[in-house]
């Protein structure tokens, strides 16, 4: 079973006047119109524990789209128990039975609830319609397509043979349960963790972000539709802790797919290495985890094409993309063009709930990371030697919003250079034109993370000296664009340092993680 190279689904636009604007708008009403209640699903169940917790749009805090029902230990127990069940039949499937399960959700995401996927996920996670149809829509279709594919080419791959010899590679699942750890800021993460690892032929628990699962239930129901046999994958919402604390300490533990924080995955090494004479096989441990992602501009540069890589690669989503960039070197002589038009652009975007279309900034996921993030804005504008250059505005009484914000710093090291915020503000600094061999160094050495970054120059020497000099400092490099955006089959996705493991999100690289070769010699 051969599956070709896809092509990458089509974006649609969402113009004024398009039938798929008139489609969502209707879709979006739906929704807000409605009371979801949302099980998990576990096994042939879908369970109600009648512990209730609320879900609202983060831009609309007044308006209740429903609620999920929350489980505890007992559940994640239930979770693996039902997952151990159902391994065998789906391991034993032919791998043109499963493939087609997931081309099959792929295609109804495609044809059939597109705008609830994306309805869901700009309700759910304050996402306006491009940025859902990018993440919700085209992503996870991508994702479920390229890995069918990668898949294939990976179950061709056998050794060779010779006379009196016959040697083959089986290409096995792991032995045990997958737990799948997935971040609220992209719908199509949400939906690779536990598919890639299933397509394998592995069983999952999954566990979504609170502020993941009106979109995560969604994406579980097509799954159901397309034919997932029960079991395979099994979607709880139970609090982390209390996951790991089962899940770590069961001797079938085989791996961990996770995106999430850096401090959250360390602690997850150190549980599961404290356990790890527990396990029948050594767990295969995968991250992508923070960011403090950089554009570093060269004077070569066109100061417009940096100004958009800024105002695009930081504020799109709010800058909660783990890609967002939050750090920007810019030279001396262009710092005054670059500053006005980043003034520019920011007072020309529209900030507001995503039901109307015009609104390129909708809100941050929570009060939480609302809280976080301002506390650094305040102190940005009474620190030293720091100061705001655009935005600065807050506000947090009809939902969590957050005016895009530009920080500029004379030092290097200031907090917000450094430490990531998860959300709509990026920090400048400004370098002598005669030192970018030297903020180049600055720019590796500034934070522990490697996610993305970029360059903008025109000289080509320039970007020769930035791609070699920060070969070690972002997993995804991108040269006169900005740091986000990578599009399945495209531009493979991860970092490593403190960013993950860097197995590559919709890769070869990343199937492998799933999979264990058994290696058959047979001579006659
Ligand atoms: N894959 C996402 C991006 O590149 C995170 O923006």
């Amino acid at each position: 079973f051969s599956y070709p190279m896809p092509v990458n689904e089509p974006v649609y636009s969402y113009g004024p006047g398009t039938a798929e604007r008139a489609a969502l708008t209707k879709t979006l009403a739906e929704l807000k119109g409605q009371l979801a209640d949302i099980p998990m699903y576990i096994g042939k169940e879908e369970v109600r524990t009648g512990k209730l917790q609320p879900i609202f749009p983060p831009h609309e805090i007044a308006h209740k789209l429903g609620h999920f029902h929350a489980g505890d230990e007992s559940h994640v127990r239930q979770a693996i128990d039902a997952a151990l069940a159902a391994k065998e039949s789906w391991a034993n499937m032919t791998w043109e039975s499963r493939a087609n399960i997931f081309l099959r959700a792929a295609d109804l995401i495609a044809t059939k609830y597109r705008y609830h996927m994306n309805g869901t996920t700009m309700l759910g996670q304050s996402k306006n319609a491009f940025q859902a149809e990018i993440d919700s829509a085209c992503e996870l279709i991508d994702f479920l397509r390229f890995n069918v594919h990668f898949l294939s080419e990976i179950y061709k791959q056998q050794p060779i043979s010779g006379p009196g010899m016959h040697n083959r590679t089986e290409w096995r699942p792991l032995e045990g349960f997958v737990l799948a750890i997935t971040p609220f800021n992209f719908t199509a993460i949400g939906g690779n963790l536990p598919t890639s690892a299933a397509m394998c032929g592995n069983v999952v628990v999954w566990k979504p972000s609170n502020s993941q699962i009106y979109s995560a239930q969604m994406f579980m129901r097509i799954l159901k539709e397309a034919g997932l046999p029960d079991g395979v994958i099994n979607l709880i919402y139970v609090d982390g802790p209390t996951i790991g604390n089962v899940c770590f300490n069961h001797p079938d533990f085989a791996g961990v797919h996770f995106t999430g924080s850096t401090g959250v995955f360390n602690q997850m090494w150190e549980t599961i290495g404290k356990n790890v004479a527990n396990y029948k096989s050594y767990p295969r441990i995968v991250g992508e985890t923070g960011g403090k992602d950089f554009v570093i501009a060269h004077n070569s540069a066109d100061p417009a094409v940096v100004a958009t890589a800024l105002l695009r690669g930081a504020f799109e989503y709010q800058g909660q993309k783990c890609s967002a960039a939050s750090r920007a070197y810019i030279p001396a002589s262009m710092a005054d063009k670059v500053r006005s038009l980043l003034a520019e652009g920011i007072d020309s975007f529209k900030m507001g709930i995503v039901d109307e279309f015009g609104n390129f900034i909708n809100a941050v996921i929570d009060e939480k990371s609302f809280d976080k993030i301002t506390k650094h804005i305040e102190e940005a504008k009474n620190g030293e030697g720091v100061k705001i250059i655009a935005g600065g505005n807050f506000d947090k009484s009809k939902g969590y919003f957050i005016q895009p914000t530009v920080i500029e710093t004379t030092d290097p090291m200031y907090v917000t250079m450094c430490k990531e915020l998860f959300g709509p503000v990026l920090t400048m600094f400004v370098y002598d034109d005669n030192d970018f061999e030297k903020a180049l160094e600055l720019v590796d050495k500034t934070s522990p993370y490697a996610l993305t970054g970029a360059i903008i120059a025109n000289d080509r020497k320039a970007v020769e000296l930035a791609s070699y000099k920060l070969r070690n400092a972002a997993g995804n490099f991108y040269i006169n664009d900005k740091p986000t955006g990578a599009v399945v089959g495209q531009q493979p996705f991860g970092g490593a340092r403190a960013s993950g493991t860097n197995d590559k999100a919709g890769s070869m690289i990343n199937l492998y993680r799933w999979l264990s070769a058994r290696t058959v010699k047979e001579t006659f």
